[in-house]
C-alpha cells in the first residue's frame, strides 16, 4: 500500500489528509492516532505549499514488520532548505509568522520522527507511526 500526493496548490493539503486518513483508517489504526497521523500530514502539506518554493511530494506507505502494521510518511521538497533545523525545530519558531508549532508538533505525534535540510537543496521528513503504539 504506497500513496504519493504532490502538494503545489493550497487544495492539495486537504486531499493529502483525505488520503492518509482512508490509508490509516484500512490500516486499522484507532480514530486518536488517525486524527495524530491525519494533523501530522496537514502540517507537512502546509509547509510544503507554504515554505518550499514550488511544493513537494508526500508519500505514503504501509510498513509490516515483525509486529504491529505501520504507516511512514515522508515529506521532500527541492525548496530552499532550512538554514538552522533545530532552531525550526522549536515551538514556536516561524519565519513567517505561523504558529510555529508544524514541525516539533509532527516530531510529538509521531511515534519515529527525523528531518534533514540543506540550505538552497530542499528538505527531507521522514515520520514512522506503529499500530497499537508500538515505538
Ligand atoms: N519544507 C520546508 N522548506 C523550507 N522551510 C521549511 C519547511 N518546513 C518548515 N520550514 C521552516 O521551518 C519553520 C518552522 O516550521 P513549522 O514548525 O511548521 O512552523 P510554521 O509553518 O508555522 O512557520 C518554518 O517557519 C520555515 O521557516
Ligand atoms: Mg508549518
Amino acid at each position: 500500500m504506497i500513496s504519493r500526493v504532490r502538494v503545489t496548490e493550497e487544495h492539495h493539503i486537504a486531499l493529502a489528509r483525505q488520503v492518509v486518513r482512508q490509508m490509516a483508517e484500512e490500516i486499522g489504526f484507532s480514530s486518536r492516532d488517525t486524527c495524530m497521523i491525519v494533523t501530522s500530514v496537514s502540517e507537512l502539506a502546509s509547509n510544503l505549499y507554504f515554505h518550499a518554493t514550488g511544493g513537494g511530494s508526500l508519500l505514503f506507505r504501509r510498513i509490516d514488520g515483525d509486529g504491529a502494521p505501520g504507516i511512514e510518511v515522508v515529506s521532500d521538497d527541492d525548496g530552499p532548505g532550512i538554514a538552522d533545523v533545530d532552531l525550526a525545530m522549536r515551538d514556536g519558531y516561524s519565519t513567517s509568522g505561523g504558529l510555529g508549532s508544524g514541525l516539533p508538533g509532527v516530531s510529538r505525534l509521531m511515534d519515529e520522527f527525523r528531518i534533514t535540510s540543506r540550505l538552497g537543496s530542499g528538505t527531507r521528513v521522514w515520520g514512522m507511526k506503529w499500530k497499537s503504539g508500538r515505538t
